[in-house]
């Protein structure tokens, strides 16, 4: 690739092409969990903090009439701060009041007050702070910064945003790198024979339902010769992926076969939901949606969504999981360039491929990512055939880059149609037949929608209560809050 081309896709904030094409879509801009005083106690005195998306600095709050509302952080009066403003209560009208001179705006960015203006003076109707629509969906806080005087397409209703609270977990942390290659990780399904190779399996009873939610140490579906077999066996036996791609109307779907014997073959479905959301099964019962929001050029917030087609998720124990390696109250990685990841070579040569620890993956790809730099230099890379889905949704960054610049809408989940019509999506990692592994995986995943409770109805968290824009439902607060603690 070359250097400018690498620029055109990385670049992404206010004013670059990319950044237009990205702000055609929903990102999270933070956990509802961040909100809740139990976990976060300063968050009882005054709900709000700051954010930055897209190389924007911007506030996030609830108003005292449970809106969210997220702001330009420069007051539009005479730029001050407005993450250090206060929150009017309820029966002040509610809205956030700019300390400086006092002028107030709402959630939807209106200007309410000027309190030092002469009486009748009518300069507020006609201030209007950048805003843009948040909405609550399957415990985070999704945001989308397209132009102010435009709609956004619908948040779809994937699985991950369906689940009740107690079928769902949200996490999410800080890596040091731009989007682009922490989105390219999870459309890579080579890698996990390497960078996640286990040179040990984890005895499959003992892990049992993986309460923790640990990537790769649950069973494949399906057995070999009437055995069951960890994930991480497969990884580290079959090391040679076949990687097939089938476009959906939202991204990519991938199909990667590691075969195990004449007869059977390891099959693992997982998709690319453009532009930065990939999906990808934990275990047999519980998929793993991860969104990618860009901060700046040089740092990523991931956000995962752990959602459960069959027991309630042992919330507790994932968020421990992930506690012990994660900073607050930026969700930042406890290790870093800082401390070289930890590595360890002794572990390299004894325990793990990579010498990075067993029980906190997410450092892993950590690693991958952060240490190209905060902007990886492609033009410099050798891709091979097991990169086709990373060349793949490279062409289509480019098309809708394209294709925005001249004034064209961009693709998938940006247009209302597509967003509405999608569901799912389905992931899978089995052990089938050689032979008609397609409507294998397919049936088994249709079996599986079939067992999930919150599927059948009843219930479901109906995600289309919040169509308006500026504001969701307390009761989605109050719910996630309670399964979070
Ligand atoms: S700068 Fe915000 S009210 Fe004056
Ligand atoms: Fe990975």
């Amino acid at each position: 690739m070359r250097a400018e081309q690498n620029e055109l896709l990385t670049r992404i904030g206010p004013g670059t092409p990319c950044g237009a094409v990205l702000r055609q879509y929903w990102h999270p801009v933070a956990l509802l969990e961040e909100f809740d005083p139990a976990l976060h106690p300063e968050m009882a005195e005054r709900p709000l903090k700051t954010v930055r998306v897209l190389g924007e600095d911007l506030v996030l709050f609830k108003d005292a009439s449970g809106a969210w509302g997220l702001l330009g952080r420069a007051c539009p009066h005479r730029g001050a701060d407005l993450s250090f403003g206060r929150l009017d209560p309820a029966d002040e009208g509610g809205g956030l009041r700019c300390p400086f001179h006092g002028w107030k705006f709402g959630p939807n960015g209106q200007c309410l007050d000027t309190p030092a203006e002469p009486v009748g003076s009518r300069l507020c109707e006609r201030v209007r702070q950048v805003s843009y629509p948040v909405q609550a969906h399957g415990g985070v806080l999704m945001a989308w910064l397209g132009p102010q005087d435009a709609s956004p397409p619908p948040v779809p209703a994937l699985d991950c945003f369906r689940a009740p609270a107690s079928h769902r977990f949200a996490f999410k942390g800080l890596w040091n790198a731009n989007w682009l290659q922490a989105f390219e990780v999870g459309i890579d399904p080579a890698h996990t024979s390497y960078l996640h190779r286990f040179l040990f399996d984890e005895d499959l009873g003992a892990i049992g339902s993986n309460a923790a939610g640990k990537q790769f140490r649950s069973a494949s579906a399906g057995e070999v010769e009437g055995e069951r077999w960890p994930m991480t066996r497969i990884m580290r036996e079959f090391g040679k992926p076949d990687i097939r791609m089938t476009p959906t109307p939202y991204g990519l779907q991938l199909q990667t076969l590691r075969q195990i014997s004449a007869e059977r073959t390891h099959v693992r479905v997982t998709h690319g939901l453009f532009p930065a959301t990939f999906v990808i099964p934990l275990s047999e019962t519980v998929t793993i949606t991860q969104y990618h929001m860009p901060v700046d050029d040089h740092h990523t917030y991931w956000y995962s969504l752990f959602t459960s087609f069959d027991q309630p998720l042992d919330v507790a124990s994932m968020r421990a999981q992930r506690m012990k390696f994660t900073q607050m109250p930026d969700y930042r990685p406890t290790s870093g360039r800082h401390d070289r990841w930890r590595y360890n070579p002794q572990e390299q040569r004894t325990q793990t491929y990579l010498g990075m620890g067993e029980e906190d993956i997410n450092v892993h790809d950590q690693w991958a990512v952060e240490s190209m730099g905060p902007i990886q230099d492609r033009s410099r890379e050798h891709l091979g055939t097991t990169d086709k889905a990373i060349m793949a949704n490279r062409r289509v960054l480019l098309q809708a880059i394209d294709d925005v610049q001249n004034g064209k809408p961009a693709p998938g989940l940006a247009q209302t149609e597509v967003a509405q019509a999608a569901s799912g999506p389905d992931t899978f990692d089995g052990i089938g037949p050689q032979n008609g592994w397609e409507s294998w995986w397919q049936d088994s995943a249709r079996d599986k929608r079939a067992r999930a409770a919150w599927l059948l109805g009843g219930a479901t968290t109906d995600m289309h209560e919040t169509t308006e824009t500026h504001a969701s439902p307390a009761s989605e607060v109050t719910a996630t809050t309670g399964g979070a603690t």
